[in-house]
């Protein structure tokens, strides 16, 4: 079953571009964002809604931090993101025009379905969720629903569902914007290119693994990590960080890189590796001076970035490249170096990769 893998965990991240090329199927297919794609009547529920509440854990929480910077990007609606277990115990206000979307791969996360059930009490009947389990228990309490086409992720650790509930926003995103007159011919044109072009960026990033292993070796004996990302790119530095520690055991964090000055920068020096998601964006030259920080400070620096962004190792600033920048869903390519990096790291530690001490796959407890 593992064919020419060690782990699941790690055929999960190499099925990556076929569990894409399986989600977005339908859309390449139909030549079009609609609204159809999300079920029967979903014209009627997602026509007029005035902004989308996103609740998940984990991992998909992760996912919808993401679809926050394209919601309200792309589509011009307001978009909040909120840990299913806290939203689902504290008095949230409830705007019935809001669109409520639910995220999880198991469809059986407790505090997600009880997230769900609470906005419905609050009033909230648009309701859509984005899961990888036909006829599991969230979808079926939802009015929508997109299912991200993965297959069976065995690995405790989420890598193919992530990537694929990511493909899954962005065509909501987009079908939001189309639906709302933000989104004309040319740029829908553009999208579906981007999507259609997107599982051969992926497997362009899985080619990276042989230069992330060599860095694992460095990583193995470390204690701290700490991960940075600005922007789209922040959600994923905290999903590189959380992938580290489920699985190496190595306690890591994730900062938006501007907010370094205001305290994590205290924790840097020698001993400190600092990953830092750096495309080829806008903000790319603010993180190039938040790197210049922890260099001062003496913390090596591990740099994902792209072919494009014209900067290249110096002492103690380690460097892997993916391809040319993907524009709008270089997320989703530059999750493949964080999942190969933490996977490669606990292969060093010795760690049971696939099933991580004290979690579970589907977690159905509080
Ligand atoms: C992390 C991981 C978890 C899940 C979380 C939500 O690698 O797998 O954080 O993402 O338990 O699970 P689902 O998506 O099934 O609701």
């Amino acid at each position: 079953e593992l064919g020419p893998y060690r782990h699941f965990m790690q055929k999960e991240i190499h099925e990556q571009p076929r569990a894409i090329a399986d989600t977005i199927e339908a859309v390449i297919d139909n030549g079009a964002f609609a609204p159809e794609l999300f079920g029967a009547d979903a014209a009627e529920v997602l026509r007029d809604i005035e902004g989308v509440q996103i609740l998940a854990c984990g991992t998909s929480y992760y996912a919808g931090l993401t679809a926050r910077y394209w919601i309200e990007a792309i589509a011009g609606l307001p978009c909040s993101v909120e840990i299913a277990s806290e939203y689902r115990y504290r008095t949230a206000v409830a705007n019935p025009k809001h669109l409520v979307v639910t995220i999880s791969q198991s469809g059986e996360t407790l505090d997600t379905m009880e997230a769900l059930k609470y906005a419905r009490s609050l009033g909230h009947d648009r309701t859509l969720s984005i899961c990888n389990v036909p006829e599991s228990a969230i979808p079926r309490a939802s009015r929508l629903v997109y299912y991200t086409r993965a297959g069976a992720e065995i690995g405790v650790a989420s890598t193919k569902a992530f990537t694929t509930q990511l493909v899954a926003l962005f065509t909501l995103t987009a079908t939001l914007a189309k639906l709302h007159g933000r989104l004309d011919a040319t740029q829908e044109a553009e999208h579906l290119d981007a999507l259609r072009h997107l599982p051969g960026s992926v497997q362009h990033a899985l080619n990276l693994e042989p230069q992330v292993t060599g860095w694992a070796e460095r990583f193995a004996p470390k204690d701290n990590a700490l991960f940075l990302g600005r922007g789209v790119h922040y959600p994923i530095a905290l999903e590189g960080a959380l992938k580290l520690k489920e699985i190496s055991y190595i306690h890591a964090e994730a900062y938006p890189a501007g907010e370094l000055k205001h305290g994590p920068l205290a924790l840097v020096d020698e001993a400190m590796p600092v990953v830092v998601i750096a495309p080829n964006d806008r903000l790319l030259e603010k993180v190039k001076s938040n790197m210049q920080e922890v260099r001062a400070r003496g913390g090596e620096l591990f740099v994902f970035t792209d072919e494009d962004s014209h900067f290249g190792p110096s002492d103690g600033v380690h460097v892997i490249r993916a391809p040319r920048h993907v524009g709008v869903l270089s997320p989703i390519v530059h999750t493949i170096p964080v999942q190969l990096l933490a996977y490669h790291v606990a292969l060093a530690r010795g760690t049971d990769v696939d099933k991580p001490r004290n979690l579970a796959k589907s977690v159905t407890v509080e």
